[in-house]
């Protein structure tokens, strides 16, 4: 049997598509560490994948995470689909996870780019991915994934507003899944194409439509 030191451990060598099928094996990837914390803070593989889908059935080819983790939702993305994905992450130990995971899995669409949100421009995407990102910061039962931010309800505003405003700036046509909500409002001139059961809650879909089309 073909052994791999994924993760840091020995295990064996399985496919992208064995890989795919499940949140266990995809997270076996990850270090002890980085798995534990993949059922409150990662896309779970089959949500990522159904996100992914919805973002480029809307059009988008070069989509952003905002908040990228272990990158586990651009890889699944850039595996299942044709489009490119950009992770912005905060913390640099998570960006070394994604790239190297990115890497692993051959998921070369996938890139990451360890970035404050609030110092990143969305020009040049026209898909937006947001799972609730900013949460961890006023959640008061969260598992934290280290002590590293300001846990405020004024830190928490402060990034959701800069999301608000890059979205009511943002060009269009752009599309946008949110996965348990972004903390914040869509922009008005975003319209709500519907939303389904994902997970432990649903995803939402809303596109900002040339201005002929509206
Ligand atoms: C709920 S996790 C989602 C991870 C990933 N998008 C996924 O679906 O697997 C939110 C992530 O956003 C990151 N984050 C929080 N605030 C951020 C900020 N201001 N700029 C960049 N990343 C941020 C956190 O470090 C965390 O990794």
């Amino acid at each position: 049997m073909k052994e791999s030191t994924s993760g840091g451990r020995f295990e064996r060598a399985i496919s992208v598509a064995e890989r795919l099928s499940s949140d266990t094996a995809f997270d076996r990837i990850y270090d002890d560490e980085i798995r534990a914390h993949s059922k409150e803070h990662w896309t779970p593989v089959a949500v990522a994948a159904r996100a992914a889908d919805l973002l480029t059935s809307s059009g988008a080819t070069r989509i952003l995470d905002v908040g990228a983790g272990a990158g586990k939702f651009c890889i699944v993305g850039a595996l299942t689909t044709g489009a490119e994905f950009v992770g912005v992450e905060r913390r640099a130990g998570l960006i070394r996870v994604a790239r190297e995971t990115a890497a692993t899995l051959g998921a070369t669409r996938a890139t990451f780019v360890h970035a404050n949100i609030d110092s990143f421009s969305f020009a040049g995407f026209d898909g937006v991915y947001l799972y609730n990102p900013f949460y961890e910061q006023i959640s008061k039962h969260t598992d934290l994934i280290d002590q590293d931010i300001e846990r405020t309800g004024a830190a928490h505003r402060f990034f959701v507003r800069a999301v608000e405003e890059r979205l009511r700036a943002h060009p269009s046509p752009v599309a946008v899944v949110t996965f348990n909500g972004f903390g914040g409002l869509m922009p008005r001139d975003y319209q709500f194409m519907g939303d389904e059961p994902a997970g432990n809650d649903r995803l939402e879909l809303w596109t900002k439509l040339e201005p002929q089309c509206r």
